[in-house]
């Protein structure tokens, strides 16, 4: 299993520091071995990880040079990361990324052997248009994506149920893993609104190898129970 937290723009150093102290000892005490991956932001990025990745929120596609407000390659490499999160749908719809430049970043980054974190989900409107829809939604964002990208990992987040404590019903996120399952062999995560009462459900369903958690992830503790649903599984 593949547990990640996506901080967005929340948590100072100070207070990641805090998170990753409890999160690490709660790894080594309870001798877990599922993939667990923190998303701070960028200014909490310096920390030695010890059994918790470290991933970027963002990053720019070049080595360095005139990009203001952007990080590169060389930002990151300095504190050593390896992973990194493409395609969030904050990322496509507030700031507006285009498949174009999603696709550019993706290539650079795989280029640079990082894990990748590849987020696709559709909005309410495709949803409610039904299947075929939401299935032609999402295969447009895997154009320029190489789904035998050995590092990859998908990340299936519905707009509609980022942050709203919507889900998809069980049946629905199983027919929509299937479907992805029949594309790719990268591990596929669920995001969108969970939380400790529903992850262990959700993760247990058929195809989903983990969860990528944004506001339920704040709380080192709700982390952490999850990370245990998780250990219990046995997946
Ligand atoms: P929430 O868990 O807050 O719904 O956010 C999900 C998400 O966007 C994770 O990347």
């Amino acid at each position: 299993m593949i547990l990640c937290a996506n901080f967005k723009a929340n948590k100072t150093r100070q207070e990641t520091r805090a998170y990753m102290a409890v999160v690490e000892s709660f790894v080594s005490a309870n001798d877990i071995t599922d993939t667990i991956i923190v998303f701070p932001p960028f200014t909490a990025l310096d920390h030695d990880p010890r059994n918790v990745l470290i991933g970027v929120q963002n990053g720019y596609p070049v080595q360095n040079g005139a990009y203001t407000g952007e990080i590169a390659l060389e930002q990151l490499e300095e504190f050593g990361i390896k992973t990194i999160l493409i395609g969030h749908s904050e990322r496509r719809h507030i700031i507006g990324e285009t498949q174009e430049q999603i696709a550019a970043k993706f290539r650079f980054f795989a280029e640079e052997g990082f894990a990748i974190v590849y987020c696709v989900g559709e909005p309410l409107e495709i949803r409610e248009e039904g299947n075929n829809a939401l299935m032609r939604y999402i295969e447009a964002q895997f154009e320029g994506i190489d789904l035998s990208y050995p590092d990859l990992i998908i990340a299936y987040e519905p707009v509609w149920a980022i942050g709203t404590g919507l889900t998809p019903s069980n049946r629905d996120i199983e027919l929509i893993y299937g479907a992805l399952r029949a594309k790719t062999k990268a591990p596929l995560l669920y995001g969108g609104s969970v939380k400790v009462d529903n992850a262990g459900e959700i993760m247990a369903l058929n195809n989903v190898d983990g969860v990528l958690v944004g506001s339920a992830s704040l709380s080192a503790h709700d982390f952490c129970e999850m990370i245990a649903q998780a250990a219990e599984l046995k997946k």
